[in-house]
């Protein structure tokens, strides 16, 4: 199959890009934007095209698009925060981007995965969403998931196009850029940085290891119904907190790093999701969370070649704007 994979060169499009390539025979083609979050490098062991373009531009698209049979969607502004600072892009790359990619699919006839988010849901104290439950979104980066998801089962609807969405709970692992939880604690411990946890950090997340995420939408985009959403939720939970503390214990870090900062606005106490449904596909977790941290701060401690030119560009303004403190000087 040959599949055009918008946003591959992102922690989860790229992770996508890499097993449908090795172990799937799969021609990919990535079109993405490279903002800050996209990373050519991280696709450097894949088999692939590259396409350097925005979904929202319909020439990039028209050209990448070319011999595809199916669209998987994983272009996107991702990170919450940023979302609450400056919320315009989150709309043209969501929203206008997601329309385009649509358009381009509907013309050709092909299939299209929308990858999303539990957070389209937003907090659950108790239990779990399904695909049914009504969505929610608490912030302008859920949101305009959700308007775009939206999208998705309307082009279904109405058009009869193949769309399937597929929503994964908080993924983690290799080749995730630094704002996020995990690699940001991680990186912070093992540069003796604090790390900031917002408010009394008791926000519950379902941690998703990557790869088990990447082989859920692979599920979806093979037999997943048109016009049905894929919950794929992690097997563990765990509240931020103890997601730093495990860090610490990890890294070998001090716990007198860990500092409670302000929290959030608007910040989501749990996230959950009953994946009940993309289990009748066949998929499982293979990763538990103890398994799947352990891994991940072995990648990222071995890695430095990927983070490092990261960690001592731009990122550092975010840092310092964000938790208003800089990083230690890289050593
Ligand atoms: N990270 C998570 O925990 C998580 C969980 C569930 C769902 N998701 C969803 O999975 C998808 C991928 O997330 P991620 O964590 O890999 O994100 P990421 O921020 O690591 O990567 C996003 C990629 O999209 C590219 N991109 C951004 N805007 C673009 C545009 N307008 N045109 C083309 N490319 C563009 C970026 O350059 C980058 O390569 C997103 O849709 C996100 O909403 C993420």
């Amino acid at each position: 199959m040959r599949l055009l994979v918008c946003g591959g060169a992102g922690f989860i499009g790229s992770t996508f890009a890499r097993i449908r390539a090795r172990d799937h025979g799969d021609e990919v083609v990535v079109l993405d934007k490279l903002t800050y979050a996209g990373r050519r490098e991280s696709l450097n062991d894949v088999d692939h095209v590259f396409v350097h373009g925005a979904i929202e531009d319909p020439a990039a698209v028209g050209a990448a698009i070319e011999g595809a049979d199916a669209v998987v969607n994983f272009a996107a502004e991702t990170h919450v925060d940023r979302s609450i600072a400056e919320p315009d892009a989150f709309v043209r790359t969501q929203m206008q981007g997601t329309y385009v990619l649509l358009e381009a699919a509907r013309e050709r006839g092909l299939r299209y995965v929308q990858v999303s988010t539990d957070e389209v849901y937003g907090s659950i104290q108790a239990g779990s969403f399904t695909e049914d439950s009504p969505l929610r979104p608490s912030s302008p980066y859920s949101a305009t998931k959700a308007g775009a998801d939206l999208l998705v089962g309307s082009y279904a609807h109405t058009y009869g196009l193949e769309a399937v969405i597929c929503r994964g709970s908080n993924a983690y692992g290799p080749y995730q850029y630094p704002e996020k939880l995990i690699p940001l604690m991680v990186l912070n411990a093992l540069h003796g940085d604090a790390l900031p946890v917002y408010g009394d950090g008791m926000q519950v997340r379902n941690w998703l290891y990557v790869e088990d995420f990447a082989r859920g939408i692979g599920h979806a985009l093979e037999r997943g119904a048109p016009g049905e959403a894929y919950n794929v939720g992690g097997p563990d939970e765990c509240p931020n907190l103890e997601v730093v503390r495990r860090i610490l214990a990890l890294t070998g870090a001090s716990e007198d790093l860990l500092e409670h900062v302000p929290d959030r606005p608007g910040h989501d106490r749990r996230y959950s999701l009953s994946s009940e449904r993309i289990r009748t596909l066949g998929w499982e977790p293979r990763v538990r969370f103890a398994e799947g941290l352990e891994r991940t701060v072995t990648w990222y401690r071995d890695n430095a070649w990927w983070w490092e030119p990261i960690r001592s560009g731009e990122y550092r303004a975010y840092y310092e704007r964000q938790y208003g403190r800089a990083l230690r000087p890289a050593s």
